[in-house]
């Protein structure tokens, strides 16, 4: 079975992505074809990147939380985010997490969620610039909760129908994609959790020559 994420993108205290995730999974939940899954980045409590080496050079991780993370992230097919806007870019803590690692999100899709008074549309667009230098594939259907019309009181979670259209529509897309990229990573992908990466070396050096900066 096709396994998603829905992973959270901020941990203060007070945050909405909590609330957000769990409408997702709601409405992903009806669906049979995917497994979909929370996982909140306060459960790993990553600190700001301590690994001596960056996750793209070897992919061998010193700290036993970013073990954790790893094998998590790694055993999804595809990713939806639940991003907050901050000062028109994603928190933090977000960028943080997914700085950790790189080989676990290889050819696998991503859907986004965005919230704040634009709907977090900038969040998401800063979002997908990164995607592209892990191999994310980011669909286009995109949900955007507006703190004014989506949020009763500007707290609690009151998506308009449209909204969950659109959810729909995303999901139907990260599914499809999961499905689509499933023999690019059965070919370079981590298959199992927790086992040494077995990576396209080609994008390693790929990234050591610089055709990328
Ligand atoms: C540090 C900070 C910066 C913010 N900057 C923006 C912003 O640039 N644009 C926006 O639409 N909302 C902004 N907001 C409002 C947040 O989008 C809104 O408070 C949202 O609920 C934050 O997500 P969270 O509750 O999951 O932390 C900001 C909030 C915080 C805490």
């Amino acid at each position: 079975m096709t396994r998603i994420a829905i992973i959270t993108g901020s941990t203060r205290p007070g945050r909405k992505s909590p609330a957000i995730a769990a409408w997702v999974h709601q409405n992903a939940a009806r669906r049979d074809d995917v497994d979909y899954e929370v996982v909140d980045l306060a459960d790993f409590d990553l600190p700001h990147l301590e690994e001596p080496v960056a996750a793209a050079m070897t992919g061998e991780y010193r700290h036993p939380y970013t073990r954790r993370w790893s094998q998590t992230i790694a055993a999804f097919d595809g990713y939806v985010f639940i991003t907050p806007e901050y000062n028109h870019s994603m928190p933090g803590v977000l960028k943080n997490a997914i700085d950790h690692l790189y080989t676990e999100w290889h050819d696998k899709p991503a859907g986004f969620v965005g919230y704040g008074t634009h709907g977090g549309t900038r969040a998401v667009e800063q979002l997908r610039l990164v995607m592209g230098e892990l191999h994310i594939a980011d669909v286009r259907a995109q949900v955007a909760l507006s703190l004014f019309t989506d949020f009763h009181n500007g707290t609690e979670l009151v998506p308009g129908d449209h909204q969950v259209k659109t959810l729909n529509t995303m999901l139907d897309q990260v599914a499809r994609w999961a499905n689509a990229l499933a023999p690019l990573r059965a070919t370079y992908g981590r298959q199992t959790p927790g086992a040494k990466p077995t990576v396209d070396e080609s994008r390693r050096s790929d990234r050591m020559e610089g055709s990328r900066s």
